[in-house]
């Protein structure tokens, strides 16, 4: 029986975890997909800072090496910013093959594009792993979205902000300090400016908002703030007035345009988000039949995010094109595309 092939992009804090999970659970993804799942090639910048245990493995900082492989059914994307991943990711769409990605930066800017191109080449794309972290987000909302029209979403989407707002309330830690170690816990962005001025929250709202609103919101209309302009003086004092800073973003469609927020705000005791803590993201969602759903759970890391790429890959496995991963006959490979994207 052959193995479900997959190129891995990025072999960080993610990647990593993506690859120890595959291998970790390998029997129980064989239950499910009736295949094993094998990681043929990792994509790094730099080969020198890597020493894989599995020679078996194609670690290379070449990605036409990757792409070419003679069999490939999955590219997961677990790089950094807009460039080069956009271009990988259209490469691997247009080869056939299915993708998964964890990339928001890159996906806030061309996933309209990337999922155009998917459908034409009748292929999945995945990228549970954009918003929240391992919290389920964007299955719940495509289920929702069913039956239910959604009218506001609103949320703490950075769990490094959350961690060090967390961390200099209850542990009395500096901004400097506490960032350190999310970094060290691999909570924070490659440039964690991002985390801090609000554009990863941003990325994941916009990504939320074409989702749900089939529309990106509106940038210039939109306001982006982070949290270092709070100092610790200030969560003090908010503190003791039973207040706690949060880093919240909210959408929301009003007539035809997509409204979206990414700023501090103070909450008080009764506010859903005043005990979501350190790392934790969690998600509020209105919708007119259903009325509001709430998610909390793990909003950075290496193992949720593994998670939730591996979610998706069991996802297209047992429901976008499960013949492909079941059948050893569908998968025939001619030319280096499988014989269903051809179809
Ligand atoms: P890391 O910085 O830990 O790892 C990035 C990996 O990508 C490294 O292995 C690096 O190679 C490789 N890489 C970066 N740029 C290139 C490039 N141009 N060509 C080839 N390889 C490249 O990042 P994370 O693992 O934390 O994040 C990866 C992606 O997942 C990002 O897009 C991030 O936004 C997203 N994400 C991160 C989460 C987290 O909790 N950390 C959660 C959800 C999404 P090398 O090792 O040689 O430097
Ligand atoms: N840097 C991001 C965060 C990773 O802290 O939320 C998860 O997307």
């Amino acid at each position: 029986m052959s193995a479900i092939s997959v190129g891995l992009l990025g072999f960080g804090t993610v990647g990593k975890g993506v690859y120890e999970t595959i291998n970790k659970h390998q029997g129980r993804l064989q239950a499910i997909l009736g295949k094993q799942v094998k990681v043929s090639a990792i994509l790094v910048k730099n080969v020198d800072k890597h020493d894989l245990p599995d020679k078996d493995v194609l670690l290379t900082d070449d990605f036409q090496k990757i792409i070419e492989l003679p069999k490939l059914d999955v590219v997961i994307d677990a790089i950094v910013g807009k460039e080069p991943g956009y271009t990988y990711l259209r490469q691997a769409v247009t080869r056939g093959c299915h993708v998964i990605t964890a990339n928001k930066e890159m996906f806030a800017h061309h996933g309209s594009e990337l999922k155009t191109l998917a459908k034409e080449h009748n292929v999945s794309l995945g990228f549970e792993a954009t918003v929240g972290g391992g919290i389920p987000i964007i299955q719940t909302l495509k289920q929702l979205l069913n039956a239910n029209k959604i009218e506001r979403i609103e949320g703490i989407l950075n769990g490094t902000s959350n961690f060090i707002l967390t961390s200099m309330r209850e542990e009395k830690l500096s901004f400097e300090t506490a960032l350190k170690i999310a970094q060290e816990k691999g909570y924070a962005e490659a440039d964690p400016e991002n985390d801090i001025e609000g554009y990863d929250a941003f990325y994941k709202a916009v990504v939320l908002s074409e989702l749900v609103f089939g529309k990106t919101p509106e940038w210039e209309k939109s306001t982006r703030k982070g949290i270092t302009d709070i100092s610790i003086e200030q969560i003090n004092i908010a503190s003791s007035l039973g207040l706690r800073f949060k880093h919240v973003a909210s959408l929301e469609k009003e007539k035809n345009e997509v409204r979206c927020t990414v700023k501090p705000v103070l909450v008080g005791e009764s506010h859903p988000l005043y005990r979501v803590e350190g790392v934790q993201n969690a998600v509020s969602i209105d919708a007119d039949i259903v009325g509001n759903i709430s998610l909390q759970g793990p909003g950075a890391g290496m193992f949720p995010t593994a998670s939730a790429i591996v979610e998706d890959l069991i996802h297209l496995g047992t429901n976008d094109f499960p013949a492909v991963f079941e059948e050893d006959e569908a998968e025939g490979i001619e030319g280096g595309l499988p014989v269903w994207a051809l179809l």
